[in-house]
C-alpha cells in the first residue's frame, strides 16, 4: 500500500467537495446532481474508513454535510409572508410617512407611532403553534407556499416547543429569523461565504442531526395567522413574545416621528460592528395594529412597514468596459465590468449604469477610475467618476443604436406623463425576434412568481437555449429528458426531478399564466385584475379576435399604457402561437377569488367626488376586502355610485340615465354593516 498515493487521492476528493460545496452555496451554479454529490461524500468516508491515517478538517466526517439532498414538503402558509420595501434615505422615510397619512386621509404633518426592529440578515421562518405546542415550522419559500422544515427548526434551542402561558393564542403562526452569530461562523467560514448562506444551508439539511450541528439562533418579530389575541400593538406584541419565551432583539425601540428614526438609526449603525449578528438596515412597522390593518398591503409588500437599509459600503476600481444587457421588454442596462474588488466582504466586479441618460449624466468611460456602492442586497452601482484620474485620451461611450442582439433599431420612447423621452433606450424589435429577449422571457416564464417550476433556473434557461433545446415558452413542456439524462451534470435522479416539476406545473392559474407572458406593464396585479375580470382564460386569448381589448379599460387599475401595451402584444404573431399552444398544452384553472362570500360580493362600484376620514385608496381596498368590485367608468354593470364631496356632475347624470343606485359615504357603511 502506497501511503502517498491513497494521501494524495483522498486530498483530491476533499478538493473536489470543497469545490462542488462553493459552486452549489456560493455560486448557486450546482456542478452535479444531488446523487453525485451523495456518492463523492461517501468516497471519501469510505477511504477514511479503511485508511485511519486520512483526515481532513474539510471532511464530511469531520462537519456537516451541508448540501442538502431531499426536497422537502411544500406547505402554503395561512397568511403570505410578504417582503418590505426598502428606504435610503430620510427623504425615502417623510415620503413613506406621507403616502400612509393620504391613505389615512390624515393631514401630512401627523407623527406616527413606529416600532423600529434592527434588521437581521438570516432566513426568515414561520411556526405554527396549536394549543400551545410547536407542530409545524415552514421556510418562507415564495412567500404563498414554505417548505416544511419542521424537524430542523427543532433542534433550534431559542425556539420554545411547548408555551403554557394562560394568554397564549390557541393557534398562531410566529415569524421570526434564523441566523448564525458571528463568533459561531468563525469556523465556518471556509465553506460559506457569509453567515446568511451558513444557516440557509444548515436549515435545509436533510438530516436534522447535521442541522443541530451548528448553532442556529431564533428572534422571533411578528406573526401570520392568529387566532384570538388580545393585543393591540407591535411594541406590546414584542415584549409579550418575550413573555412567552421567546429571544427578541434586544434592540427593538417604540420611536415616533421621522427625525426620531434618523437619531435611533445613526445610533444604531454606529453599534453595528460590535453586535455579534448581521444587521442591514432598521425594519419600520407602524405600532398601532388598527392602523396596519386599515393600511393593508400592496402587491407583495405592506403598506405600514419599510426597511430602512444601512448606508452602503463604498470602493474604488476601474471600468474595464460597458457591456448592454437587454431586458425581457426590450430597455437596454449598461453594466461596468470593474476590476473586482472587495466591497464589505463580497467581491464586486459589475456594477450597473443604470441607462444611458446616467452614462451622459455622469460622463462614464471606459478606463475610468470610479467609486462604486453596494448595499445590502442591491445591485452595485457606480457613484462618481475620478476625473483627475481620467486618461487624457479617452473616449466618449456611444450607446448603440442598434441591438447588440438582434440588430434591430433601439428607441427612446416617448412618455405621455412626464411628457419626455424615457431614459431607458430600448430593442424595438417585437419580443422573440430578439434572441436575448426570449431568454429573458423565458427566465420570466418559469421565475417564481410566474410558473414557478423547480430547479428550473436562470441558468438551466441559458444552457437549454445553447443546446436548442427551447426557443419558446412551450418548449419546456415538451423537452427531451433522454437527451437531459445523458447531459453533464445531470443524472437520472435530477432528470425525474425536472420532469416532475415541470408536469406539476402544467396546471396553472389564470392570473400567473398571464403573468408569465411578460407582456410589457402587465405585472402581476395586473394580471390578476384581468384574470379576475375575464374569469375564463378562453376570453383571454380571444380578447383581440373578439375586439374586447379596450373593454379592459373599464377595470380600476388598467390604463391606456396597459390597453396600448396589450394590443401591441396580441398584434404579433409569434406572441398568439405562444398563448395558442399554451393553451392545448396547459389546464388553465379558472380564477377563484380570494374571497366571494364577503357583504359586497358581486357589487360593482364606483367613485366621484372626496371622501372624508378615508383616502380612496383606502375605501377601493375596503371594498375589496369585502368581495366588491371597482370600475373607472359609469356602465350599465355599475350597482352603485359613491359620491363625495365635489362629485362630478356628469358621471352623476350617465348614473341616473342608467338608474344607478347613487350612495354616499355613510349608505357604504350601512352596506357593509349589514351582514356583519
Ligand atoms: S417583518 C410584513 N421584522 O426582512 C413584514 N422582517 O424584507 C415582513 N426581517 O423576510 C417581515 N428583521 O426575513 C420583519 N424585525 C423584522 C425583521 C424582518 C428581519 C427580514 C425577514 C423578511 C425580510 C423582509
Amino acid at each position: 500500500m502506497d501511503k502517498k498515493k491513497i494521501k494524495k487521492e483522498y486530498n483530491e476528493k476533499i478538493k473536489n467537495l470543497v469545490k462542488l460545496n462553493k459552486y452549489y452555496y456560493d455560486l448557486s451554479k450546482p456542478l452535479v446532481n444531488d446523487n453525485e454529490y451523495d456518492q463523492v461524500k461517501e468516497e471519501i468516508l469510505s477511504l477514511e474508513k479503511k485508511y485511519d491515517f486520512l483526515e481532513n478538517k474539510n471532511s464530511p466526517s469531520q462537519k456537516v454535510g451541508f448540501r442538502p439532498s431531499k426536497t422537502f414538503k411544500k406547505v402554503f402558509h395561512k397568511v403570505p409572508m410578504l417582503s418590505l420595501s426598502n428606504a435610503f434615505d430620510e427623504e425615502d422615510l417623510i415620503n413613506f410617512e406621507k403616502k400612509i397619512n393620504n391613505f389615512l386621509d390624515q393631514k401630512s404633518s401627523n407623527e406616527l407611532e413606529y416600532s423600529a426592529e434592527p434588521k437581521i440578515d438570516g432566513i426568515s421562518a414561520s411556526l405554527v403553534f396549536k394549543k400551545g405546542k410547536f407542530v409545524m415550522g415552514l421556510s418562507r419559500g415564495d412567500g404563498k407556499e414554505g417548505e416544511d422544515i419542521t424537524q430542523n427548526l427543532m433542534t433550534i434551542n431559542d425556539i420554545p416547543k411547548k408555551i403554557t402561558a394562560k394568554n397564549f393564542p390557541d393557534e398562531i403562526d410566529i415569524r421570526g429569523e434564523v441566523f448564525i452569530q458571528n463568533k459561531d461562523f468563525e469556523n465556518l467560514k471556509d465553506k460559506f461565504a457569509n453567515p446568511r448562506n451558513a444557516a440557509s444551508g444548515s436549515l435545509r439539511q436533510k438530516n436534522p442531526q447535521d442541522t443541530k450541528k451548528i448553532p442556529l439562533k431564533f428572534i422571533a418579530y411578528t406573526f401570520g395567522y392568529v387566532n384570538n389575541m388580545a393585543i393591540k400593538n407591535q411594541s406590546d406584541y414584542l415584549n409579550q413574545l418575550g413573555n412567552w419565551g421567546f429571544k427578541i432583539n434586544p434592540f427593538n425601540k417604540t420611536i415616533k416621528g421621522i427625525k426620531n428614526l434618523m437619531q435611533n438609526y445613526h445610533e444604531i449603525e454606529k453599534k453595528r460592528n460590535e453586535i455579534d449578528f448581521d444587521i442591514d438596515g432598521i425594519v419600520y412597522k407602524i405600532n398601532s395594529f388598527k392602523l396596519q390593518k386599515r393600511l393593508g398591503n400592496v402587491a407583495n409588500s405592506p403598506r405600514w412597514a419599510i426597511a430602512h437599509k444601512f448606508s452602503a459600503n463604498k470602493g474604488v476600481s476601474t471600468i474595464l468596459n460597458i457591456e448592454i444587457q437587454v431586458g425581457r421588454t426590450g430597455a437596454l442596462t449598461p453594466v461596468a465590468k470593474i476590476k473586482p474588488i472587495n466591497i464589505g466582504g463580497v467581491v464586486v466586479s459589475n456594477a450597473t449604469l443604470h441607462n444611458e441618460d446616467e452614462i451622459i449624466r455622469k460622463d462614464i468611460r471606459i478606463g475610468d477610475t470610479v467609486v462604486v456602492e453596494r448595499a445590502g442586497d442591491v445591485i452595485p452601482h457606480i457613484i462618481e467618476v475620478d476625473l483627475k484620474k481620467r486618461n487624457k485620451n479617452s473616449k466618449k461611450y456611444i450607446f448603440p443604436l442598434k441591438c447588440p442582439s438582434c440588430g434591430s433599431k433601439t428607441i427612446k420612447e416617448y412618455n405621455s406623463i412626464t411628457k419626455k423621452n424615457d431614459a431607458v433606450r430600448r430593442c424595438s424589435s417585437e419580443g422573440y425576434e430578439c434572441e436575448k429577449m426570449t431568454i429573458e422571457k423565458i427566465k420570466h416564464f418559469v421565475s417564481k412568481e410566474a410558473f414557478n417550476i423547480d430547479g428550473f433556473g436562470k441558468k438551466i434557461v441559458e444552457n437549454f437555449w445553447k443546446l436548442e433545446m427551447i426557443r419558446l415558452p412551450q418548449d419546456i413542456f415538451g423537452l427531451n429528458y433522454e437527451k437531459i439524462k445523458i447531459m453533464d451534470g445531470w443524472g437520472q435522479q435530477s432528470v425525474a426531478n425536472l420532469r416532475y416539476a415541470i408536469e406539476e406545473k402544467k396546471n396553472i392559474s389564470f392570473e400567473k399564466f398571464v403573468y408569465a407572458l411578460g407582456i410589457r406593464h402587465i405585472g402581476f396585479e395586473n394580471a390578476k385584475l384581468i384574470a379576475k375580470t375575464l374569469k375564463s382564460p378562453e376570453k383571454f386569448v380571444n380578447l383581440s379576435k373578439e375586439n374586447k381589448i379596450d373593454d379592459l379599460l373599464n377595470i380600476d387599475g388598467i390604463g391606456e399604457t396597459q390597453i396600448t401595451s396589450l394590443k401591441k402584444f396580441f398584434l404579433n404573431k409569434t406572441n398568439l402561437k405562444v398563448i395558442q399552444d399554451l393553451q392545448k398544452i396547459l389546464n388553465i384553472t379558472k380564477t377563484i377569488e380570494n374571497k366571494t362570500d364577503g357583504v359586497l360580493s358581486d357589487k360593482i362600484f364606483m367613485f366621484t367626488g372626496k371622501l372624508t376620514g378615508m383616502s380612496r385608496a383606502e375605501a377601493k381596498s375596503l371594498i375589496e376586502k369585502n368581495s366588491g368590485t371597482i370600475i373607472s367608468n359609469v356602465s350599465k354593470k355599475l350597482d352603485y355610485l359613491i359620491i363625495g364631496e365635489k362629485p362630478t356632475k356628469r358621471k352623476i347624470e350617465a348614473a341616473k340615465e342608467l338608474k344607478i343606485k347613487i350612495i354616499d359615504q355613510s349608505d357604504l357603511y350601512k352596506l357593509l354593516d349589514k351582514s356583519s
